[in-house]
């Protein structure tokens, strides 16, 4: 299994206010689609209840401290990170319907716990500051190095960059 974060982060590290986010962009929401559709996400319980409806073609792991059962079938509530990370890694193995890649895709708390196990950060870094209650730390750890990075041709200042971690072994 490889992990990856996907977010949207602002110049001042917001991603997001009461439960929402601050921006609309269309152009990153298509690339948030096409990032993980056909995908397992991880999120945190807030993220999900942000969502109000799962989304189309791709299962969702909630992560809550409270014991909730879903009515959907694409989406599974677990008590614990690990428990998200057993069960997106027994899917992935078990069936072909799940590429190897699970995205984690917030909200901050979950952002924060998840940095030390993410292999690939995929960071929309939206222009401008934003007042927000929610932040995504754009102080990157050393291991990861930038793969990508390149400006946005609809959005002046919005840039798309991938981070890689590097292996222990390169
Ligand atoms: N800009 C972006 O790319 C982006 C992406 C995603 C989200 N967001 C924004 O981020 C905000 C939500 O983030 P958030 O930090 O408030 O919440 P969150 O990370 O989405 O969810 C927090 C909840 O997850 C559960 N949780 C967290 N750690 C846990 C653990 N170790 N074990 C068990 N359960 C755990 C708890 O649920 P219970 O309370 O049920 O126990 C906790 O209240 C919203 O504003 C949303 O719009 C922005």
């Amino acid at each position: 299994m490889i992990l990856s974060h996907i977010v949207a982060v602002s110049e001042n590290e917001v991603i997001g206010k009461d439960n929402d986010l601050l921006w609309h962009y269309s152009e990153d929401l298509n690339y948030f689609k096409k990032r993980t559709t056909g995908k397992i996400m991880i999120m945190g319980r807030k993220t999900f209840e942000s969502l109000k409806k799962p989304l189309p073609k791709r299962f969702h792991i909630v992560i809550s401290r409270q014991n909730i059962d879903s009515p959907h079938e694409n989406v599974k509530f677990v008590n614990s990170l690990s428990e998200a990370y057993q069960l997106a890694d027994k899917m992935t193995l078990s069936s072909d319907q799940w590429p190897e890649e699970v995205m984690i895709v917030g909200g901050g708390q979950i952002y924060k716990e998840s940095l030390k196990d993410a292999d690939f950060l995929y960071i929309t870094r939206i222009p401008g500051e934003y007042q927000g209650d929610t932040f995504y730390s754009l102080n990157i750890p050393a291991e990861f190095k930038i793969a990508f990075s390149q400006f946005s041709n609809e959005v002046p200042g919005l840039r798309y960059e991938i981070w890689s971690k590097e292996r222990k072994d390169d």
